[in-house]
């Protein structure tokens, strides 16, 4: 049975391709997984592109296919693959809807700061709209500090369910990223690539 895991939050830059790129690394070292890239912006694409120039890395499938079409390809692709990671736009729009809709599980992304809340509460509202299983995940948060606690107070007091990993503000997303890798590979001994395992291990959790 494979899993589709969205990755969505219509504010831009909160680290959705990131962290699709990354899981999809992580995984792929033990299951087979796919990403789609249903955002315009092509940036999943082009990681994956450099991706096919790296040696000894575990392959990943890739499709572009969105729209409409998208749930027919996710269920072409469900076919031979344990999980498939879409990557959506920073706009709740009928792409993002749609994948939204084909989810298994929508993983959303957010800095610790105040609109990056208040867009991710978008991103819940419409997964629950569409009976999705929906998680929040921090990113870029500091160890501490008045705005981290701050936005957790908020999460807790609306009960939203959010990953009990976070991910730090890590260079080394970035470099990782430029070389069509993930951080557990790029740099498996980095604290990047523990918050990263420790983020999948919460994730596979979830749907043993
Ligand atoms: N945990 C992190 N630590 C450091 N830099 C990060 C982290 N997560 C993301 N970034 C950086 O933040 C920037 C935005 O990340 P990313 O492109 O993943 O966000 P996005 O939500 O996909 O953006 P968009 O909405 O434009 O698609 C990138 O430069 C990325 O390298
Ligand atoms: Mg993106």
């Amino acid at each position: 049975m494979s899993l589709v895991i969205t990755i969505a939050q219509q504010k831009g830059g909160a680290g959705k391709t990131t962290l699709a790129a990354n899981l999809a690394a992580a995984l792929a070292a033990s299951r087979k997984v796919a990403v789609l890239d249903i955002d315009p912006q092509g940036s999943l694409s082009r990681w994956h592109r450099l991706r096919a120039g790296q040696n000894r890395v575990a392959s990943i499938g890739f499709s572009d296919v969105s729209g409409w079409r998208l749930a027919r390809e996710l269920g072409r692709l469900r076919l031979n693959h344990d999980v498939l990671i879409v990557d959506s736009p920073p706009q709740l729009d009928t792409d993002a809807k749609l994948a939204i809709r084909a989810a298994d599980l929508v993983v959303v992304p957010l800095q610790p700061s105040p609109p990056d809340f208040w867009a991710a509460e978008g991103t819940l509202m419409l997964a629950a709209t569409e009976q999705r299983a929906c998680r929040l995940l921090l990113n870029r948060a500091p160890a501490a500090g008045t705005l981290r606690a701050g936005v957790e107070a908020q999460i807790a007091a609306a009960g939203y369910p959010v990953f009990t990993a976070t991910l730090g503000n890590r260079t080394g997303f970035a470099a990782a990223f430029a070389q069509g890798l993930g951080v557990t590979e790029a740099a498996p001994r980095s604290t990047a690539a523990t918050e990263l395992r420790t983020v999948l291990a919460e994730l596979e959790r979830l749907w043993t």
